[in-house]
């Protein structure tokens, strides 16, 4: 097992292998590989958390797929600011598309909230959602979560493109904020 890393102030601990993370992930690709099956869907992945999970997830799906891309901010530190700053237009036209948002954690919800409200608005045929990780005990939003890859508690993680204030994106497997 991997030993803890000190990110800034912060120690983390290791939470998931690499083996780990490659058996959500290809869990994931085969369930939207069979409910896409003859579809072409657009997936827009959410930086820039999301780019390591997108680029392993997306390398197993085997049908017709465009992929966009959509950079937002909501968080300093370890906290959610609540307010989502939206930085980079997916720059498609989605109006009668089938969107997948790939993102790689859903916490409070918010972030996902918006982006789904954004593609529906825009004329989307439908919005499904991605994650890689949901934190069930933070979630405040009042839609579905399609593709969920796992469920952690309410703790801070880092790593696999995850970061804490620009450090840990790097990291091949997942680590938990020490709680001690
Ligand atoms: P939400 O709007 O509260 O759901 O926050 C979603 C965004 O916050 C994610 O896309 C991540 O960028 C970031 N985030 C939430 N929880 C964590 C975490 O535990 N580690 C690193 N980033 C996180």
């Amino acid at each position: 097992m991997a030993e803890s890393v000190k990110l800034h102030e912060l120690e983390f601990v290791p939470y998931l292998e690499k083996s780990d993370l490659e058996q959500i992930v290809a869990k994931l690709a085969a369930r939207i590989n069979s409910d896409y099956r003859g579809k072409c869907p657009l997936l827009v992945v959410v930086l820039n958390g999301a780019f390591m999970f997108a680029s392993d997830l997306i390398k197993q799906l085997n049908g017709d797929v465009e992929v966009s891309f959509l950079r937002v901010s909501s968080y300093r530190g370890t906290a959610s600011t609540g307010e989502v700053k939206e930085m980079m237009p997916v720059g498609v036209d989605v109006r009668g598309r089938e969107i997948i948002i790939i993102e790689d954690i859903v916490d409070t919800g918010r972030t996902m909230g918006r982006i789904k409200q954004k593609m529906k608005d825009s004329g989307a045929l439908s919005v499904s959602i991605c994650t890689l990780l949901f934190k069930p005990d933070a979630f405040e939003g009042d839609y579905m979560v399609d593709f969920i890859g796992k469920e952690i508690p309410d703790r801070f993680v880092v790593g696999y493109g995850l970061d804490y204030d620009g450090l840990g994106r790097n990291l091949p497997a997942l680590y938990q904020l020490n709680p001690k």
